[in-house]
């Protein structure tokens, strides 16, 4: 059956992570200077309650709001635990020398509404401003590029690639226009800028919200 495809979105072939993604159980553990970033768990759900419970946090988010109850934590945390590590790769960020619950990140969607794997992350605001976050991206990228590829066509939005036919695999963040402290992040993390834009607000639909995305090339190191 041929389905017509909306005019905003184009077919292209790229090598990227072979779907599903490995299961959670076959992940390593990926250490840095300062963090273990491991895959997330059902009991990680009372340390993430407090980070998404923090409003400094949550207003960066596209729910733009802290969760009501441990329930709806719960329920956001299902959609990173198997069977949906198929499709998504998105990490536990702990201290390494105590084991505590920092962060959550890495890719929550792939793929996502514009066609491409998408990153994203968030730290509770008691450990922003240390690099932290920069650590992060740079060892989860590593692990992303170490991931077994495949050759595979997408549907992607035309303003989110540059050309047809065969392209550089993508990885995009989007950010807030005023998220100052996201975009210094990525771009540390060797992201590079390439879209500004408005669109609806996912928290509020009779608002608009000034978006940026950014985007970087993952090469592979599956060897
Ligand atoms: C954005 C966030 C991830 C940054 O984490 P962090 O650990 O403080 O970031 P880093 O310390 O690694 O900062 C990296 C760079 O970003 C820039 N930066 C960080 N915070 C900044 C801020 N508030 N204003 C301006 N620049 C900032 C700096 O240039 C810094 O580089 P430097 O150390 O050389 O000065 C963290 O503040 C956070 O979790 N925010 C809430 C959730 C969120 O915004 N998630 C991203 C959604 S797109």
């Amino acid at each position: 059956m041929w389905y017509p495809q909306p005019d905003n979105v184009v077919t292209v072939k790229a090598s990227l992570p072979t779907l599903p993604l490995p299961p959670h159980d076959a992940r390593s553990p990926l250490t840095t200077d300062r963090l273990l970033i491991r895959p997330l768990a059902a009991s990680d759900a009372e340390a993430l309650y407090v980070l998404r419970t923090q409003e400094e946090v949550m207003r960066w988010t596209s729910k733009g709001e802290i969760d009501p109850n441990i329930e709806a934590t719960r329920e956001k945390l299902n959609h990173f635990l198997p069977p949906n590590d198929a499709k998504t790769f998105n990490c536990a960020i702990c201290l390494k020398d105590s084991g505590k619950l920092i962060g959550m990140g890495g890719c929550h969607l792939y793929p996502a509404e514009h066609g491409w794997p998408e990153l994203g992350y968030i730290f509770r605001k008691e450990f922003w401003g240390k690099g932290i976050a920069t650590e992060f991206v740079s060892a989860w990228l590593r692990a992303w590029e170490e991931l077994p590829r495949s050759e595979r066509e997408v549907n992607v939005q035309k303003n989110m690639v540059n050309g047809e036919g065969a392209v550089q695999e993508h990885l995009i963040a989007i950010t807030e226009l005023a998220n100052l402290g996201s975009q210094g992040v990525l771009l540390k993390a060797g992201f590079e800028r390439f879209r500004e834009y408005e669109e609806k607000d996912v928290s509020d639909p009779n608002k608009m919200v000034q978006l940026v995305a950014f985007r970087y090339f993952p090469v592979s190191r599956n060897n």
